[in-house]
């Protein structure tokens, strides 16, 4: 391996005392390939097997807490019992790659899609027209009940428990990209009168309820990770001085890592006060050393992942670059990172070993990439 990269072979030890074997981490990524009911497929299981070679910390594809915040077609499911068997399948393939295992927990709110919900009911924070995964047509969205936010919160703990149960060593909670934790969070799609318009109501709710869980079952050494978007292009929408509360607000709960969604690492601020200036850089001098967070986005080669490690951000997380080369972390440890390959090939006969819904999804365009020139 060479020289520079040694860092990143480094076990980092988590506040709960979990220790991570490296500092790389597979990015959550939904692979649309759950059976209809969101148990695990046998395709399921292989594709997870094939993304967590070399890698410290596995984060699953984003799985519904409840069939009502369905947003993807083969969603993976973590909201009633029958998952549990596909679940610890889940968890036992991240784990004999030598990684630990954590399950992404979310609900899609006014992004869930209504053909895949109960009676087409599509619901988040207020009403709103939206589009969710795959649509050409925007489909519309009512407001919750505050019994229903009240359920969606306990729905968040009861997928805790069964990630417990399913032998998961953590879950992170899903509360970036425009989905439920996000909209509660976003002046954008958060409108409410009530207290749960206070925007940090919801995502602090969802935290506690699974700390509490997590403690309730005597699980003092299980991860617990949160995932959020610092700012989004809606107006008004989420600006980085109002991640900046969040992640003020954050360090104080009994966390083990923050998770940045970015697609690009190297991204600076949109607008607003801090305009121009990196996100990760703004992030990791608010966090302070106090919380690891994990970076993300366009790391995919060597060069790639000098730059991002010279941003000083503790772990790093790879999406796109394990689905197009699934030896990349395997590439960088035996020194062979001329190898990797970093571009989509449409022609390529292995189609990169991806399952053929996710091929299909790079070749037409919805997860743009770097392409064979
Ligand atoms: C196919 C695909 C599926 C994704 N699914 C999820 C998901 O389920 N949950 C999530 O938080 N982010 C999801 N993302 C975002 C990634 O986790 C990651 O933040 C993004 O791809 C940028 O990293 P990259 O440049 O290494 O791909 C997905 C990205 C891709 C390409």
């Amino acid at each position: 391996m060479k020289e520079e990269f040694q860092p990143l072979f480094q076990p980092l030890t988590l506040a709960n005392g979990q220790t991570i074997p490296n500092r790389f981490v597979l990015a959550p990524m939904t692979h649309t390939i759950s059976n209809e009911d969101g148990t695990a497929s046998e395709r399921e299981i292989a594709f997870v097997d094939s993304r967590t070679k070399g890698i410290g910390l596995g984060i699953t594809a984003a799985s519904y807490t409840n069939v009502e915040g369905k947003a993807f077609p083969g969603e993976p499911s973590i909201s009633k019992a029958q998952d549990l068997e596909g679940l610890r399948r889940v968890a036992e393939t991240i784990k004999a790659n030598g990684a630990k295992a954590v399950v992404q927990i979310h609900h899609g709110g006014v992004k869930a899609l209504p053909h895949l919900v109960p009676d087409g009911d599509v619901k988040g924070p207020s009403e709103v027209e939206t589009y969710g995964f795959g649509q050409s047509e925007p489909h519309r969205a009512r407001a919750m009940t505050t019994d229903e936010i009240r359920q969606a919160i306990e729905d968040f703990g009861h997928a805790t428990s069964l990630a417990i149960q399913a032998g998961f060593d953590g879950v992170e909670i899903h509360g970036a990209n425009h989905y439920l934790i996000h909209q509660f969070f976003s002046p954008y799609y958060n409108r409410r009168e009530d207290m749960w318009g206070e925007p940090m109501r919801f995502p602090m709710a969802v935290v506690d309820e699974v700390v509490r869980v997590a403690n309730e079952e005597g699980q003092e050494d299980f991860i617990i990770g949160y995932r959020f978007s610092p700012e989004e292009a809606e107006s008004p929408g989420i600006t980085m001085s109002r991640t900046k509360c969040l992640v003020d607000a954050l360090i104080e709960k009994p966390l083990d890592y923050l998770h940045v969604s970015l697609s690009s690492i190297q991204s600076v601020t949109r607008e607003g006060e801090y305009e121009g200036e990196k996100r990760i850089s703004l992030l990791l001098d608010w966090i302070d050393n106090r919380m690891p967070l994990i970076g993300v986005g366009s790391i995919f080669n060597a060069q790639d992942l000098l730059a991002a490690q010279e941003t000083g951000v503790p772990m790093i997380a790879l999406g796109r670059s394990m689905l197009l080369d699934p030896a990349f972390v395997e590439k960088i440890e035996s020194g062979r990172e001329a190898d990797i390959i970093d571009y989509f090939d449409p022609e390529r006969e292995d189609q990169h070993h991806l399952p053929e819904e996710i091929w299909q999804a790079f070749n037409s365009g919805q997860y743009p990439s770097p392409k064979k020139q």
